[in-house]
């Protein structure tokens, strides 16, 4: 990770996101390097995935399914509907293709976090919690302190909190669900007990 150029990076990502957006990345890049540190991981790798995993969000809504077919990627009837959701699997690409990453849990942990998955790496868990209880997030929802408490903890238990509500939220605003965010919801709520 020594010879990663933040600067050129952080400069990209900067020019393709909007302000709101670029904050957003920057919080959850580093409460993901914190995580990590409470849990012996990587802080540089979890940097690296934390600032990359949204640099899809803002591929323009008609090239998201053609740019799919092109590299491959299968489109649920959720994503068709709802083509926002793609930016994690098309994020994979543009990581790939534009910030010249090979890493495959920088990869992993970009294309599952936006659903989560069951038995997610350690990194795809970092970066999902991140993503969900990173400090710019204040604005749009309340986050209870525990859920905060448990991503040093216990990661398991913070993915199933996380999942329980996001998963309730999308049932009381009747939206449509990811088949993997209901899977990976049972499986971490099994797995702890939530
Ligand atoms: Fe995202
Ligand atoms: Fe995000």
């Amino acid at each position: 990770m020594c010879d990663i150029n933040w600067k050129e990076i952080e400069e990209k990502l900067k020019n393709s996101l909007n302000e709101e957006r670029y904050r957003h990345t920057l919080g959850v890049s580093y409460t993901a390097a914190a995580i990590s540190m409470a849990h012996g991981y990587d802080v540089q790798k979890a940097r690296l995935a934390g600032l990359l995993h949204d640099c899809a969000k803002y591929v323009a809504k008609e090239y998201r399914i053609p740019m799919c077919e092109e590299y491959g990627i299968g489109v649920s009837e959720c994503e068709e509907e709802n083509t926002g959701l793609l930016h994690s699997k098309l994020g994979v690409i543009i990581a790939e293709r534009n910030y010249g990453i090979s890493d495959p849990e920088i990869l992993g942990a970009i294309r599952w976090h936006t659903t989560g998955k069951p038995e997610m790496s350690i990194l795809e868990q970092i970066i999902y919690i991140a993503d969900y209880i990173e400090p710019n997030r204040d604005t749009d929802i309340e986050i209870p302190t525990e859920i905060r408490g448990y991503a040093f903890t216990d990661l398991d238990r913070c993915c199933a909190l996380i999942m329980k509500r996001i998963v309730s939220y999308l049932k009381n605003f009747s939206r449509k669900m990811d088949e993997m965010t209901v899977k990976a919801c049972e499986f971490y709520c099994l797995k702890t007990g939530v």
